[in-house]
C-alpha cells in the first residue's frame, strides 16, 4: 500500500497540456498533481478523450507538457529513456526482429553484453510463457503472444517504471484475464512502479493499489480510490463482496464523467 517509508518515484506537478489542432485549441489536461510511490501499481480510468494517453506520453517523455512537469526520482523528465518502459495497446514490436531480438532491444540500448542480454531475454520470454518461440517473428504470433513479448521486452530492460496504455485492450476476454494474472505474478516477484491505463474497471481493481479516476476533458484527477484488497489476488477476487463494492463506487464515478462527455 502507499504509505510510510516509501519513496515518491514519480511526481506529476501541475501538469497542463493543450494541443493546437485545425479547429483551435484543445485542453487535454489541466492541473494534474499526483505522487506515485516506488513499486506502486497505479491504474488510471476515465472516459475516452479525457487525456489518459496524453498523461502517459508525458511521463514516457514522448510529449512535453505545455506547463508543469513530470519528475522521476526528483529529476525532471525530458525525452524518452530506457528507464521508462512503455507497452502500448497495439503491438509495437519490430516486425523484422524475432521474439528474442525484440526482447533484447532495450538491453542493446543499454549496451548490455550480448551473452548476458540473451540470458536475460530468455528468462523473461520463459516467464511470459513463450519458451520455444524465441526465433519466431511477430507475424507468426497471436495477439496475446505479441503482448506477452511486449511485456517481456519492457521488463527485460529493467526499467524504473512501466507505462502501459491499455495493453490488453485488443485481446479477447479470456486472454485478457490470463495476461492480467501473468502481469500480477511478474509484478509480485519483481516489483516495479506501474502506471496502467484501462477502460476495464475489473482490470483496474484486480491489478492496482490505487485507482485514479480522471474527469472528462480537460482531464483532471477526480478521485483516487485505495484498493485495500491484499495480494495475491486471483480471478476469484472478482466475486469478493468488497471487490464488488469498490467496483460499484468506481463505475459510478466513471459513468458520471461519461455523461459529461455526452453533454
Ligand atoms: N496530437 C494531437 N493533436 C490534437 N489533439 C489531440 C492530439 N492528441 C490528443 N488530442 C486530443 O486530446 C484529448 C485527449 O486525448 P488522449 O488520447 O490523451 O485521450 P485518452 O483519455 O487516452 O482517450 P482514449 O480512452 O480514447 O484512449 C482528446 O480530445 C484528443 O482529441
Ligand atoms: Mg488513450
Amino acid at each position: 500500500m502507499a504509505g510510510e517509508n516509501r519513496l515518491v518515484k514519480l511526481k506529476l506537478d501541475n501538469v497542463y497540456k493543450e494541443y493546437q489542432g485545425r479547429n483551435g485549441k484543445t485542453v487535454a489536461l489541466n492541473g494534474v498533481n499526483l505522487d506515485i510511490m516506488e513499486n506502486e501499481f497505479i491504474c488510471v480510468v476515465g472516459p475516452s478523450g479525457c487525456g489518459k494517453s496524453t498523461l502517459l506520453n508525458i511521463i514516457a517523455g514522448l510529449l512535453e507538457p505545455t506547463s508543469g512537469a513530470a519528475y522521476l526520482d526528483g529529476k525532471k523528465i525530458e525525452g524518452t529513456a530506457v528507464e521508462r518502459g512503455v507497452v502500448f495497446q497495439q503491438y509495437a514490436l519490430f516486425p523484422w526482429r524475432t521474439v528474442i531480438n525484440n526482447v533484447m532491444f532495450g538491453l542493446e540500448m543499454k549496451k548490455t553484453p550480448k551473452e548476458e542480454a540473451r540470458k536475460i531475454a530468455l528468462k523473461y520470454i520463459e516467464s511470459v510463457g513463450l519458451k520455444g518461440f524465441e526465433d519466431a517473428y511477430p507475424k507468426e504470433l497471436s495477439g496475446g503472444m505479441k503482448q506477452r513479448v511486449a511485456i517481456a521486452r519492457a521488463y527485460a530492460a529493467n526499467p524504473e517504471v512501466l507505462l502501459l496504455d491499455e495493453p490488453f485492450g485488443a485481446l479477447d476476454a479470456q486472454t485478457r484475464v490470463q495476461l492480467q494474472t501473468e502481469l500480477l505474478n511478474t509484478w509480485e516477484q519483481e516489483k516495479k512502479t506501474c502506471f496502467f491505463i484501462t477502460h476495464d474497471v475489473d482490470e483496474a481493481i484486480i491489478l492496482a493499489q490505487r485507482v485514479i479516476i480522471m474527469s472528462a476533458r480537460p482531464g483532471r484527477i477526480k478521485r483516487i480510490v485505495n484498493i485495500d484488497i491484499p495480494y495475491p489476488r486471483t480471478q476469484e477476487t472478482k466475486s469478493d463482496p468488497h471487490f464488488l463494492e469498490l467496483k460499484a463506487e468506481i463505475w459510478n464515478q466513471v459513468y458520471q464523467e461519461f455523461l459529461e462527455v455526452k453533454k
